[in-house]
């Protein structure tokens, strides 16, 4: 389940978000996305052409360009044409307003007239900018008309002052032009994905863990979403930043995480097993912090069995675990397949821990298995593309 478009148009209006634009363009361009990018007069203030070049876009156009002819056609109307998607950002207080008028009185707003494909908004201004009413007048409106507005973040503006305004992280700002790329198998189906480690602790300050990093999970809840799932991400201790979903709940225990699983287990069509939850856990919790002794005897039990407890209420839903092994991985991940009533399991290598890239076999109830080998995020795509 590839990408099925690729042409992505950045239009970058006169806003002091603008050079966060040039780490989207990166990213777009490391994933492989085909990049052409329409500055404003009022943007070259802030970025330049050459800079959107340098980082990969295949072509900049600025207003001086749009009186002429490219593929026989003017260029807004051959633009139009090649972008699957166009993200306005940062979207300035002008740009929209003229927008949501029909004005359109240079390049970026002649090319988004003449598109018939998405166009996302993101306003990025002062609070008081943002917050004025004929501002959020034309935002509602560009919102009745279809157009995707993605909202500004609290958090410190270019004054540094605290308020409502602030472009998005671009790694959000990525997501969101993702989901206008991939078709959308998933979607009205429930995801719930578990990630990350939990902590069993022995004093306040001491803890049994394990070198899960969540990144593999986290790469499964994103890309439920761009296929269109309405996705629930419950996580431990991760190190990596949690996206965007509809619903993240973070968890330090086992006992935690088996509670918030079964609490969201009802609703969910799939439940992706994915965390590594700490399998053992001190047997008595000790209030004050341990002095530091020669010697400390440490009585450990078992952790809840959080995929047994959720098979209890599995009904036609779709279960996948995932099975980490030194030795015997494939016979190892079968028994568990088999143990834990799962329809696919995933079987990895601790060389997977904390690793952007990874080597995977998938295997199904049926007992048929698939090797994979690729960033967390292609395995992700690789293993919606088996069990949809
Ligand atoms: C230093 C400076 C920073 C600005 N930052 C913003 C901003 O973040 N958001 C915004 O809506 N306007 C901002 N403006 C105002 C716009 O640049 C101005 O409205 C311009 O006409 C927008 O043109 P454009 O929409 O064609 O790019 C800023 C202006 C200056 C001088």
């Amino acid at each position: 389940m590839n990408k099925n478009k690729t042409n992505v148009l950045l239009g970058i209006t006169g806003g002091v978000a603008a050079y966060k634009i040039l780490e989207l363009l990166r990213l777009l361009v490391k994933k492989g996305f085909k990049v052409k990018v329409v500055l404003t007069k009022a943007a070259l203030n802030f970025v330049t052409p050459f800079s959107f070049l340098s980082l990969g876009a295949e072509e900049v156009f600025t207003d001086l360009d749009q009186f002429s002819v490219k593929d026989g056609s003017s260029i807004h109307l051959s633009l139009s044409r090649w972008a699957h998607v166009i993200l306005v950002a940062p979207a300035t207080a002008d740009i929209i307003a003229k927008i949501a008028n029909g004005i359109s009185d240079n390049l970026l707003l002649t090319t988004i007239l003449a598109s018939k494909n998405p166009v996302l908004i993101a306003p990025s201004m002062n609070e008081n900018m943002y917050l004025n009413p004929i501002t959020q007048s034309n935002l509602e409106k560009l919102k009745i008309l279809g157009f995707k507005i993605i909202e500004p973040e609290e958090g410190y503006l270019a004054d540094l002052q605290q308020g409502k305004g602030r472009l998005k992280d671009v790694e959000d700002l990525f997501e969101d032009i993702m989901y206008f790329l991939y078709d959308k198998p998933l979607l009205n189906k429930k995801v719930l994905v578990t990630a990350g480690a939990t902590r069993e602790f022995i004093d306040p300050v001491r803890f049994i863990t394990n070198a899960s990093s969540g990144k593999m999970g986290i790469a499964l809840a994103k890309v439920a979403k761009r296929l269109g799932a309405n996705v629930t991400l419950i996580f431990g201790e991760v190190s990596e930043r949690i996206p965007e979903v509809d619903r993240s709940i973070h968890v330090t225990t086992t006992e935690e995480m088996k509670n918030r699983v079964i609490e969201n287990l009802k609703e969910a069509d799939i439940l992706l097993m994915v965390a590594a939850p700490a399998d053992y856990k001190p047997t008595t919790y000790i209030d004050k912090k341990l002095p530091k002794l020669d010697k400390y005897d440490l009585k450990l039990e078992k952790t809840d069995d959080i995929l047994k407890e959720a098979s209890k209420y599995k009904e036609n839903k779709l279960f996948l675990g995932f099975a980490l092994q030194t030795e015997d991985l494939i016979e190892n991940a079968k028994n568990k397949l088999l143990e834990k009533n799962l329809d696919f399991i995933v079987a990895n290598t601790p060389s997977n821990i904390g690793a952007d890239t990874g080597k995977i076999t998938l295997i199904s109830k049926a007992l048929d298995m698939f090797e994979f080998e690729g960033t967390k995020e292609e395995i992700a795509h690789f293993i919606f593309s088996k069990i949809i």
